[in-house]
């Protein structure tokens, strides 16, 4: 059964980020059912979910009250288009979604996945400026490093160089600054002390060390070309593909005071941040600012279904408000967009933050995690461990001295997540960076579990390693 499956999967299937050559000689990771932290294959092996299947389920997985919150609404109303439609289970998401959110977010606007959540603020940004008599403000800034989905908008706007492959011709024009990278500081600087990264009360750099030299291209863009902006996109504090780059809170600050003081749209990108992951609800609030647009998805219907969500501001709103003869309205829309599911599903899921604390609970795990993998920093060849929140990477480099990365066709990360799946952890590399994302629910024991067997999977690799570059 497992066999013929492998086989009818080669045949039929072509998967996303996937050479599927690699799949000549090993076989994919068949998943037949999954419970709680735990994901288990066609042969019954166990596997820790440790990405929380592409950083989406926050409660774990068969969690009783997001799928009875489905099954109802299932028997309700299961899709129905939502121009000029509506249904409550989308009104009730609104409504919390704007109570959780900063008081200045007072518009939800849905869509059905991150990449969506992202183009749809990208173009309302591009139209306010539009009809807002400001025509000149065409342009985008965002992040070396930076990741923000991928359609052709958000690549255009993306900083992963592997990402846009043969596709930078049909992207649009963009402006890119270096990313706030403090393993390998743009401005050259030495690396602040990360004493204090961890706890979410303090936060990441709540005594920073440094003067965030790295901002001065910012404020050089700004100077030059500061009325053609429309707006600066960025994931607050923690940067999620481009190497889980944990980054100083003051540098998220000191950008949105920059860009208000030019007038440039803030869209803050917290697909991957969001709902917990760096220990508050959204990493905003640990510095404490306020963008134009929140993009949401992932987390927010728990990782059950699809679904995204653009918040924004009563004032750009507004802006689009007027009679249809006017030529203002926002021309935007995907089929699935507030699917009844999906909302059911976040409605579930914020039930469980709610009656489970998940937040107030997420201090001991965060201290459990952010302590345990400073293990790995005297493995050979991890050259940084760093993380925040429930999240935690491990940059694995050829020579700790130099920081120099390996060649990338060795595949060193590629390695690591094959001697993870033997251990029963998922460890799906972002290059030569190995990272741990686990479910909110994860216990301490079983957090204390999988840095074990991920410092079991790392040290096999890496021992191999040893005087390779
Ligand atoms: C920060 C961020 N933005 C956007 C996206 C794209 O989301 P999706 O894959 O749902 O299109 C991702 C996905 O990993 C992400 O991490």
């Amino acid at each position: 059964m497992s066999a013929n499956l492998q086989e009818k999967d080669r045949r039929f299937i072509w998967h996303p980020y996937t050479q599927m050559k690699d799949f000549e000689s090993t076989d994919l990771l068949m998943v037949d059912r999954a419970d709680g932290v735990f994901l288990y294959d066609t042969k019954g092996r166990r596997y820790y979910d440790t990405i929380s299947s592409w950083w989406c389920v926050m409660h774990g997985h068969n969690h009783p009250i997001i799928k009875q919150r489905v099954k109802n609404q299932l028997d309700r109303l299961e899709q129905v288009h939502f121009a000029a439609t509506s249904h409550e289970t989308a009104v009730e998401l609104a409504e919390y979604l704007v109570s959780i959110t900063p008081p200045s977010l007072s518009k939800v606007f849905f869509s059905d996945n991150g990449s969506t959540a992202n183009e749809v603020a990208l173009k309302m940004s591009f139209q306010y400026w539009k009809i807002n008599n400001q025509p000149r403000r065409e342009k985008f800034i965002s992040l070396e490093r930076g990741y923000h989905g991928d359609t052709i908008g958000t690549i255009s706007l993306g900083g992963v160089p592997a990402f846009e492959g043969p596709f930078r011709p049909l992207t649009f024009d963009s402006y890119r600054i270096p990313a706030p990278y403090c393993y390998r500081c743009p401005a050259g600087c030495p690396e602040p002390e990360k004493s204090s990264w961890n706890t979410p009360d303090e936060g990441p750099f709540s005594s920073l060390n440094c003067s965030l030299e790295c901002l001065e291209p910012l404020r050089k863009l700004l100077e030059e070309r500061g009325s053609t902006i429309a707006a600066f996109i960025l994931e607050p504090l923690m940067m999620g593909a481009g190497g889980i780059i944990v980054y100083p809170r003051q540098y998220l600050s000191e950008a949105v005071s920059l860009c208000r003081s030019h007038g440039v749209h803030l869209i803050f990108d917290e697909v991957a941040t969001g709902f917990g992951r760096t220990g508050t609800m959204f990493a905003l609030e640990q510095a404490a600012v306020s963008p134009d647009f929140l993009c949401l998805s992932k987390g927010l219907t728990g990782g059950y279904l699809p679904l995204a969500a653009t918040l924004t501001t009563d004032e750009i709103y507004r802006a689009f408000y007027a009679d249809y003869s006017e030529g203002k309205t926002f021309f935007h829309g995907h089929t699935f967009t507030a699917n009844p599911l999906g909302c059911a599903a976040a409605l579930g899921s914020a039930e469980v933050f709610r009656r489970e604390n998940v937040i107030g609970n997420l201090r001991e795990k965060i201290l459990c995690l952010q302590q345990g993998k400073e293990r790995m920093a005297s493995l050979p060849h991890i050259g940084d461990t760093r993380g925040t929140g429930m999240a935690a990477a491990f940059e694995i480099v050829a020579d700790k001295e130099s920081r120099e990365p390996f060649p990338a066709a060795r595949r060193v990360g590629w390695q690591v997540y094959l001697a993870g799946l033997d251990k029963g952890v998922i460890l799906r590399p972002l290059g030569d960076v190995i990272y741990l994302f686990p479910p909110l629910c994860t216990t301490t024991e079983q957090i204390d579990d999988i840095l074990e067997r991920t410092r079991q999977s790392l040290s096999e690799v890496l021992a191999s390693m040893e005087g390779q570059a």
